[in-house]
């Protein structure tokens, strides 16, 4: 029985994916009329543009001034195995997962460069005992878990006098979450996630520890070019001033350069922070009261602020997966929720992207078609 109603208001816009994720608010083709297509990206202009796109993200996400931007190939997948490539087997590893992106660097770690590697892993919705890391060893890890809605709470279990390096996959958290540099020596993201840019590249961040491995290190295993970063033992300063290893899109360069100017507007990542939080609010509120909807994070500790992982538990249900599927195909359909649904290996149910570029309101006129969506997929099983 269907005695639910449509809902009235419908969201402005309806692009929920985890990435690429929503545009800027307003965004528009024009914005990017300014990106100097068919130059080479080592003219002066090129290299000013890849030079300004390293220091916005350097003041807008408050990286120190002696940590190395640089922008590399390959989205974020590609920044962050550059970092374990170049980085690890110089001492043991410990590799923490807690969705499919983790195990993924798990993979890397184990089965491509044979490392010496305790694994730690927890199930959809939890993060591990980070007490339990040895931070003298390197550490792997994912600060947000964009598949599973789960994120590292802040900084506090990472020793300051630590001894291993820390590499952390921050692309669903940088520029909606606070990261503290300070824990960190190699931090990677791609602007396809939370500024809402385009893919094909990543960028890497190395704090000075980092970039002392780079010189003193050299891993056993051939590297191809394209993670190459030192030259001689000694680190390639052009890749941190905007000189790429190989060639850039100008034009995605161009759109993450006014993803960034928006988030200046704003008053850069405390608004950014802000806007994550007050999404992620919308959605949590909303469900509070439900018995036949829940977050998939376990403990609000450590539930994202970016990635929402929401799972039905109405014991109605007849099957888990085909329901969750035909909930978000239902609200794509209507236009109230694109690219939705749980990731493919993560449990079954809804994903609502409630990153920076996302309008509260939006997220606010969503929830009410969820349960829309719910009410009349369980009166048609
Ligand atoms: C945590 C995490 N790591 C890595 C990736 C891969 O990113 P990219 O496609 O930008 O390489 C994603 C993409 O969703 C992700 O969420």
């Amino acid at each position: 029985m269907t005695d639910h109603a449509i809902p009235a208001a419908r969201p402005e816009n309806p692009r929920f994916s985890s990435g690429p994720c929503a545009k800027i608010p307003h965004y528009s083709l024009d914005m990017l009329s300014d990106a100097p297509l068919g130059r080479s990206h080592r003219a002066a202009v090129g290299k000013s543009k890849l030079a300004e796109a390293i220091e916005l993200t350097r003041a807008v996400l408050g990286v120190p001034a002696d940590y190395r931007i640089g922008i590399v190939p390959g989205s974020d997948t590609g920044a962050v195995e550059m970092a374990m490539w170049t980085l690890l087997g110089a001492r043991p590893v410990e590799m923490l997962a807690w969705e499919s992106f983790g195990e993924g660097w798990v993979t890397d770690a184990v089965k491509q460069l044979k490392l010496d590697a305790t694994v730690r892993k927890a199930d959809y919705g939890k993060i591990v005992d980070l007490a339990e890391v040895d931070f003298d060893k390197d550490v792997v890890f994912t600060w947000n878990g964009t598949t599973s809605g789960v994120r590292v709470p802040n900084g506090d279990a990472i020793p300051a006098d630590r001894a291993g390096l820390t590499i952390c996959d921050a692309t669903s958290a940088a520029f909606a979450m606070d990261l503290p540099w300070d824990k960190l020596d190699v931090v990677t993201f791609s602007w396809q996630k939370v500024l809402g840019g385009e893919g094909a590249h990543g960028v890497l961040i190395l704090s000075p520890r980092a970039v002392e491995r780079l010189e003193t290190y050299t891993p056993a295993w051939p590297l191809p070019k394209i993670f190459r970063m030192t030259k001689g033992g000694k680190l390639i300063e052009g890749i941190f001033k905007g000189e790429t290893i190989n060639t850039p899109s100008m034009l995605a360069v161009e759109d993450y350069l006014v993803a960034l100017k928006w988030a200046q507007s704003l008053g850069g990542l405390t608004a950014l922070i802000a806007r994550a939080d007050a999404n992620a609010g919308a959605v949590r509120d909303f469900i509070a009261d439900k018995d036949w909807i829940a977050d998939l994070a376990e403990d609000p500790a450590t539930a994202s602020t970016t990635s929402v992982c929401l799972k039905f538990t109405d014991p109605a249900i007849k099957d888990g997966a085909a329901f969750a599927k035909a909930v978000a195909k239902r609200l794509e359909k209507e236009g109230v929720a694109l690219d939705a649904g749980a990731y493919r290996d993560a449990p079954a149910g809804l994903r609502i992207w409630c990153g920076s570029t996302v309008e509260t309101a939006d997220v606010a006129a969503l929830m009410p078609w969820v349960e829309w969506a719910y009410r009349a997929e369980l009166a048609a099983q």
